[in-house]
């Protein structure tokens, strides 16, 4: 077993964390997750209140966390109160300021992980108050930024030490494997957040063709910009873009976001395709890592294959 800071201070068995996916992550994926020793969270996204509700009764009686898009969160800040009601393990802020929101969830006594793509947003989440936060590399499938997480979860981690040795510290972007695991630990984090890897499960609530499209990728098929928040009319402040397959769509407007925007029929055929699982209009929301992914297995055996590949690279099998 892998005992970390993370796992001591959330009393898991491995350092295993499942992203708050938006429209991927509901409450059968969070509770797999947790189900087998990681902690699962859900993934509130946008923020729709019953869906929400549907998700934390598909968890059951199983610990999971919760995660909000932070900018979207400040224009229907009522959906905290609703969430924080079920007593979530773990409230999960990701792209904005979480600072607004550290009281509130300080005063529910839920733990705040923030996800943070620079130094500066780092900064922020320390104030926040955060127990956690989450170094996000620009590798990551779905809204990210550019930084490479090999550096920048080290530089985080120096940081942390210097600054707030009590944060602890989670590493994401292109990990999918017990190698992702067991190096993230030697850069210095206490665990690992994926995302990626955990949408290509049987209980994420993508739709299969989606998800078969997903797979069948490898990780240089895969682009960040911002044409589908185009398409899909989101304002998604800067910095943050979305990586995701490439495909017919990001192929022609690649070069053209301008003509995208003049499309005014898109947005409801892309929201039907996305729901249908049309890949080659809507793109599966994967990241570089998909480049290591050739199945779509249950999530527990996920968790369980991640931590004894670790384990076992950790114990010396790293050795050639
Ligand atoms: C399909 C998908 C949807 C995502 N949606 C969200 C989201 O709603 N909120 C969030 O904080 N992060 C979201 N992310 C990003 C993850 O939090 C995480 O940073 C990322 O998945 C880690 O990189 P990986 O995909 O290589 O594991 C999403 C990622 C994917 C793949």
């Amino acid at each position: 077993m892998i005992e970390t800071r993370l796992t001591r201070a959330f009393g898991l068995e491995h350092p295993i964390v499942s992203a708050p996916m938006a429209l991927a992550s509901g409450g059968a994926l969070a509770a797999a997750v947790s189900g087998a020793g990681g902690l699962g969270l859900i993934g509130g996204g946008y923020g729709d209140a019953e869906w929400l509700e549907t998700a934390f009764r598909d968890a059951g009686n199983a610990r999971v966390g919760c995660g909000f898009i932070t900018w979207k969160l400040a224009q229907q800040p009522h959906l905290l109160d609703a969430v924080l009601a079920h007593d979530p393990a773990v409230l999960f802020l990701s792209f904005g300021d979480p600072r607004p929101f550290g009281d509130q969830i300080a005063d529910a006594a839920v733990p705040l992980i923030c996800q943070v793509q620079t130094i500066e947003h780092l900064d922020q989440a320390i104030e926040a108050g955060a127990k956690a936060v989450v170094a996000q590399g620009g590798e990551a499938g779905g809204h990210g930024a550019t930084r490479g997480t090999l550096n920048f979860v080290a530089e985080a981690a120096d940081h942390l030490t210097r600054h707030a040795p009590n944060v602890l510290l989670l590493a994401a972007g292109g990990i999918a494997d017990g190698r992702g695991l067991a190096a993230s630990l030697m850069l210095g984090a206490d665990g690992v957040l994926i995302g990626t890897r955990f949408w290509a499960t049987q209980e994420c609530l993508a739709p299969v063709p989606m998800r078969q499209a997903g797979i069948a990728a490898n990780g240089d098929q895969t682009i960040r910009s911002s044409l589908p928040d185009i398409a899909r009319r989101l304002d998604w402040p800067a910095p943050f873009t979305i990586r995701t397959a490439r495909n017919a769509f990001t192929d022609t407007w690649e070069g053209d976001p301008e003509g995208l925007r003049q499309q005014d029929e898109l947005p409801a055929a892309y929201a039907k395709a996305f729901q249908a699982g049309d890949a080659d209009l809507a793109p599966p929301i994967v990241g570089e890592a998909i480049g290591l992914i050739h199945d779509m297995p249950k999530a527990g055996d996920v968790v369980t294959r991640i931590a004894t590949e670790a384990e076992a690279l950790l114990a010396g099998a790293w050795r050639r």
